[in-house]
C-alpha cells in the first residue's frame, strides 16, 4: 500500500472540495484532493449557473475570480411571470446595490482546477473504492485505489466534500445523524441551447401548465427548464416538443418568449430539500450537498457548499495557527444557521411557483395572490431580493 501524508484529506473535487483546497493553500495548509470521477466529466456537466454577490466576491479575493469578472453576467434584477406578463425584481435597489453573476459551475470548477495545478497540490481524478477510518481519533485516515494500486492517506482531518451521493456522510453510524428532509412531487427537464438568451435576466414563470425558467450561460448560450415528472422519461421529449412547451409556459402577453435553437444538452434533474446535522463528527468535517440538498428554485446549492467552505478553512486555519479549536467546534452550528436559511427561501421559491397537482382552486389562488404581493410590495420584494443574491457571509 502507498503510503501518503498531508494536513486535510479532502475526498470530491466539485466546488466544495475544490474551492476549499484553495482556501487552505492560501492559508498556508497542505491538502490532498481525490475525486471518483474524471476531470473532464467533472468540468462539462452542466449545473449550477448563479452566484450569489457573496460567493463571487470570495472567489475574487480568494485570486480566482479574474475571469468571473471578465465574462461573468452581472444580474441586478429577475423577473417573476404569471398569469401572462413579467414583473420585474430590482435586487440590487432593494439590497443597496448587491446583484448575483451568472456564471456557470463548469467555469468555475475549471478556475478552481487551474488554481490547484498552479499551486503544485495534489489532486487526483479517477479514484475508486474510497474509504474513511479513525475520525474520531487524532489520527484518521482515507484509502482509496488509484490505476489498481491500494493508497493511504493519513491527515489530520478529513473533508468529505463528496456530494449527496459521497462515502464520507454513509460511512456515519446513522445513530450519530439528523436526517431532515422532504421530496417534491415534480422534476425539473433542462436544456442548453446554442441560442442567444432574448432576454438580460431570469426569468421565473408559473404557468397553468407548470413552472418554467429562462436562463443562460452566454451571450450565446440559453439555459432552459420545464417543470416534470420526477420518473419523466426524456425520450418522450423531441427538440420540438420541449420548444412548444417552453413556449407556452413562458411567453408574456408583451410577445416576449426565449430565442430557439440546437439543444446541445438535455436531463431531468429530481428536487428535494435534505440536511445531515452535525456537519462535524470528530475530525470528519462535511461540507456542501454531502450534508445539504436544496431543490434549485433558489440556485443556492454552490453558494452554500462556497459559504461552508469558507468556514471550515477560516476554523482551520485558525487551528494550524494557534491551536485554538473555537471556530473547529463552532462550524456545524455556524454552516447549518446559513443553511437552514438557504433550505427556508429554497422551499418558499419553489412552493411559489411550481404547480402542485395536489393544490387545490383556494390553493392556487393564493399562490397567485403571493406573487402578486412579492412583485408589488417593496417589503417582499427586499426579502426576495436579500435572499436571492445571498444573506451576509457573517
Ligand atoms: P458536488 O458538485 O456534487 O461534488 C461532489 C464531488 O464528489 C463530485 O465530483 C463527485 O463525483 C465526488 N464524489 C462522490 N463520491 C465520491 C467518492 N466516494 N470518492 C471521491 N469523490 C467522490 N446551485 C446553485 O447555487 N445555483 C444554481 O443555479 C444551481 N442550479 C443547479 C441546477 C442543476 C440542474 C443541478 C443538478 C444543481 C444545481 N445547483 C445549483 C446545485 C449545485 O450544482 C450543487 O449544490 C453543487 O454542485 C454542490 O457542490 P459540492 O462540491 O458540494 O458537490
Ligand atoms: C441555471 O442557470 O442553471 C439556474 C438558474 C437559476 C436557478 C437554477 C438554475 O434557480
Amino acid at each position: 500500500m502507498k503510503q501518503l501524508r498531508t494536513q486535510v484529506g479532502i475526498v470530491g473535487a466539485g466546488p466544495a472540495g475544490l474551492l476549499l483546497g484553495h482556501l487552505l493553500h492560501l492559508e498556508g495548509i497542505d491538502s490532498i484532493i481525490i475525486e471518483r470521477r474524471s476531470q473532464e466529466y467533472v468540468v462539462e456537466r452542466v449545473r449550477a449557473g448563479v452566484l450569489e454577490q457573496g460567493t463571487a466576491d470570495l472567489m475574487t479575493e480568494a485570486g480566482v475570480g479574474e475571469r468571473l469578472q471578465k465574462e461573468g453576467m452581472r444580474h441586478e434584477g429577475i423577473f417573476l411571470a404569471f398569469e401572462g406578463a413579467r414583473h420585474r425584481i430590482d435586487m440590487a435597489e432593494a439590497t443597496n446595490g448587491r446583484a448575483i453573476y451568472v456564471y456557470g459551475q463548469n467555469e468555475v470548477a475549471k478556475d478552481l482546477n487551474a488554481a490547484r495545478r498552479a499551486s503544485g497540490r495534489s489532486l487526483t481524478y479517477g479514484v475508486d473504492n474510497v474509504s474513511v477510518y479513525g475520525y474520531h481519533s487524532q489520527a484518521p485516515s482515507i484509502r482509496f485505489e488509484a490505476q489498481g494500486e491500494l493508497h493511504e492517506i493519513a491527515c489530520d482531518f478529513i473533508a468529505g466534500c463528496d456530494g449527496f451521493h459521497g462515502v464520507c456522510r454513509q460511512s456515519l453510524p446513522p445513530e450519530d445523524v439528523r436526517i431532515y428532509g422532504r421530496t417534491y412531487p415534480f422534476a425539473w427537464l433542462g436544456i442548453l441551447a446554442e441560442a442567444p438568451p432574448s432576454c438580460d435576466e431570469l426569468v421565473y414563470s408559473l404557468h397553468e401548465r407548470g413552472f418554467a425558467l429562462f436562463s443562460m450561460r452566454s451571450p450565446k448560450i440559453t439555459r432552459l427548464y420545464l417543470q416534470c415528472e420526477p420518473d419523466e422519461d426524456l425520450l418522450q421529449w423531441p427538440d420540438d416538443r420541449i420548444w412548444e412547451e417552453l413556449n407556452l409556459r413562458l411567453q408574456t402577453s408583451d410577445g416576449w418568449k426565449p430565442n430557439t435553437g440546437h439543444i446541445l444538452e438535455k436531463s431531468v434533474t429530481g428536487m428535494r430539500s435534505f440536511v445531515a446535522e452535525p456537519m462535524r463528527h470528530g475530525r470528519l468535517f462535511l461540507a456542501g450537498d454531502a450534508a445539504h440538498i436544496v431543490p434549485p428554485t433558489g440556485a443556492k446549492g454552490l453558494n452554500l457548499a462556497a459559504s461552508d467552505v469558507r468556514n471550515l478553512s477560516a476554523a482551520l486555519g485558525a487551528f494550524y495557527k494557534n491551536g485554538k479549536e473555537r471556530l473547529l467546534m463552532e462550524y456545524s452550528a455556524k454552516s447549518l444557521r446559513r443553511v437552514w436559511k438557504a433550505q427556508r427561501f429554497s422551499w418558499w421559491m419553489t412552493s411559489m411557483l411550481h404547480l402542485d397537482l395536489g393544490a387545490n382552486a383556494f390553493d392556487r389562488r393564493r399562490q397567485i395572490a403571493e406573487l402578486d404581493y412579492v412583485t408589488g410590495s417593496p417589503a417582499a420584494m427586499a426579502s426576495l431580493s436579500e435572499n436571492y443574491t445571498g444573506m451576509p457571509l457573517d
